[in-house]
């Protein structure tokens, strides 16, 4: 089944032209943002968005998160056709974007001096539907699925970096969304901890999670499925990922190649 499913999106943003500019006050500036984009992704993929500066992955990303709406064009989500949702009957885009999208940033976002267990109930707090009894539980659940079931009452500053992503990635999943939207969530993270993130992305898009996520480095894209690239506003390469890497091996390589950086406790005995 479809999870995404856009047709024709463009996106148009509108400037008035600089006063004292060599244009007449009236005349506006357009930028083509988007250009009648096509993308759609089934239930179960693990996507990435690549293109250079410029070339319209924020503005998509706006649009698939339902924090901005496109110009002309549709946009399905998990079969609501968000882009007629606003004004009418159904939910607004806010609505539908708390229920059905979990969101992960570079910067993990998560609220300081409040421990992982509370970060994680948060959008629970504004899920109106019957779940909020077991919030707690629900919370704990999805922690321990993030591999940090030992650590319920930290704060974000008691937790490396690695580590605030996983709470923010748990936070994305508690309200168990139609995908998530990853962006650039391992741009803040050393070698190790993105290898350790990617794992858990693969991990669980096995456990059939839908994940989007926009990068910059082609070798993230590997342990994905799928890479789709933008430029100047329109899709111009989507492709199957033929030599996926598994992030979990490469994790447990990057370690034996760099065990003498850290020092075990033996090597230390020993010096
Ligand atoms: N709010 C805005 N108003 C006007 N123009 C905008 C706005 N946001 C983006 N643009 C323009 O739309 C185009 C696409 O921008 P976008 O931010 O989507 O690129 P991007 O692929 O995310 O780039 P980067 O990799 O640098 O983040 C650019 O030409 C940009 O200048
Ligand atoms: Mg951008």
């Amino acid at each position: 089944m479809a999870v995404i499913e856009m047709r024709r999106i463009k996106r148009i943003y509108r400037l008035a032209a600089q006063p004292g500019g060599k244009r007449s006050q009236n005349e506006e500036v357009v930028v083509r943002a988007l250009r009648g984009l096509d993308f759609s992704a089934e239930s179960g993929e693990f996507v990435s968005i690549m293109g250079p500066s410029g070339s319209g992955k924020s503005t998509l990303m706006n649009i698939l998160g339902c924090l901005d709406k496109p110009s002309a064009g549709t946009y399905t989500l998990d079969g609501v056709e968000t882009t007629r949702s606003e004004g009418d009957a159904g939910d607004t885009l806010a609505q539908i974007r708390n229920k059905k999208i979990g969101f992960v940033f570079q910067s993990f976002n998560l609220l300081p001096r409040t421990t992982a267990l509370e970060n994680v109930e948060l959008p629970l707090f504004y899920n109106r539907s019957g779940y909020n009894r077991n919030r707690k539980e629900r919370a704990m659940a999805a922690l321990k699925e993030v591999g940090l079931g030992e650590r319920l009452y930290h704060v974000p500053s008691q937790l490396s970096g690695g580590q605030q992503q996983r709470v923010a990635i748990a936070r994305a999943m508690v309200n168990d969304p139609a995908f998530i939207l990853a962006d650039e969530p391992t741009g803040n993270l050393d070698t190790e901890m993105t290898l350790e993130i990617m794992g858990l992305f693969q991990a669980l898009n096995r456990r059939g999670k839908t994940i989007i996520m926009v990068t910059h480095e082609m070798e993230l894209a590997a342990y994905t499925q799928r890479v789709i690239t933008l430029r100047d506003g329109t899709l111009v390469s989507d492709i199957p990922v033929t030599e996926n890497r598994d992030a979990a091996e490469d994790l447990a390589q990057w370690e034996r190649t760099h065990a003498h950086l850290r020092g075990s406790p033996e090597q230390e005995a020993q010096a």
